[in-house]
């Protein structure tokens, strides 16, 4: 029997900006935004910046899992807070990309348990203007072929810089079977949402979670004088009390081939602060 199972993935989480309008979408506006149940969602959120714009402490950790997210995804900035290292082997539904060297802690593909269908979750790091990281080509085949022995719906949270990257590595999953691919990273929302061989669900980059008046989340200031000077200075999130939440909903088949995928943003504004 067919049944379409449906996963909401929201884009990188940036600082308390982000922790807030994330938190009041799942419980205000989820439904009126998506015209479907929570609890009838996979739902995932990519983290790497949710705790003040670098990293993921495990108290903020926490508080996504009370928030009822199936699983969290994470880039490059997740090893930012030291205290990653000493949860990070516990957190069950947290993970890191898998293209790090072979012992680092944390894992890089899962497969969860929804409502009697698995899904498998691969998080990978892009390398064209990233740092040089495994080759994504190579280990997303393992990790694709160890999950397509249990499941054939996979989901991969692609964090990478370059556009023409994402789009190959996509077509490239595409042709190994995989149901969703959503890029992450750059925190800019892209419009080329689309149904890839009728196979994969695809967008170049989901946008993020966090303030709307910033630069991709940070401070204008900051970023303003890093980038006429060059010289380095530390970044600090914005707090401008407007906030923007980016995300996409795909609906996927059983038998692992996406059916739509639609992306969603929606901004609010905390005139009495972000608490
Ligand atoms: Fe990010
Ligand atoms: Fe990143």
């Amino acid at each position: 029997m067919t049944q379409n199972i449906n996963i909401v993935f929201l884009g990188d989480v940036v600082g308390k900006p982000g922790r807030k309008i994330v938190k009041d979408f799942l419980t205000d506006d989820f439904e009126k935004v998506l015209g479907l149940k929570k609890e009838d969602t996979f739902l995932i959120a990519n983290v790497e910046n949710a705790s003040h714009g670098f990293g993921l402490t495990q108290k903020n950790y926490e508080d996504f899992v009370g928030q009822g997210f199936n699983c969290l995804t994470s880039g490059n900035h997740i090893w930012d807070k030291k205290d990653i290292f000493t949860y990070i082997d516990e957190a069950d539904i947290l993970l890191r990309p898998f293209n790090y060297p072979k012992d680092t802690k944390g894992i890089g593909y899962k497969i969860f348990e929804f409502k009697e269908v698995k899904i498998g979750v691969i998080n990978m790091l892009g390398r064209v203007f990233m740092s040089p990281y495994d080759s994504p080509w190579e280990t997303v085949k393992t990790a694709i072929e160890e999950i397509k022995k249990e499941t054939s719906i996979i989901f991969v949270d692609f964090h990478a810089e370059a556009t023409a990257e994402k789009i190959c590595f996509a077509k490239y999953c595409s042709d190994l079977g995989v149901s969703v691919v959503a890029g992450t990273h750059t925190h800019v929302q892209t419009a080329d949402e689309r149904i890839i061989n009728e196979q994969t669900a695809f967008i170049t980059d989901v946008g993020f979670c966090g303030d709307y008046n910033g630069v991709i989340g940070m401070e204008y200031e900051t970023s303003l004088h890093r980038l006429t000077t060059n010289l380095p200075e530390r970044f600090d999130i914005a707090q401008t009390n407007s906030c923007v939440l980016n995300g996409v909903l795909a609906v996927v088949s059983n038998d692992g081939k996406a059916k739509t995928i639609k992306r969603f943003c929606i901004t609010k504004n905390y005139e009495e602060g972000i608490k």
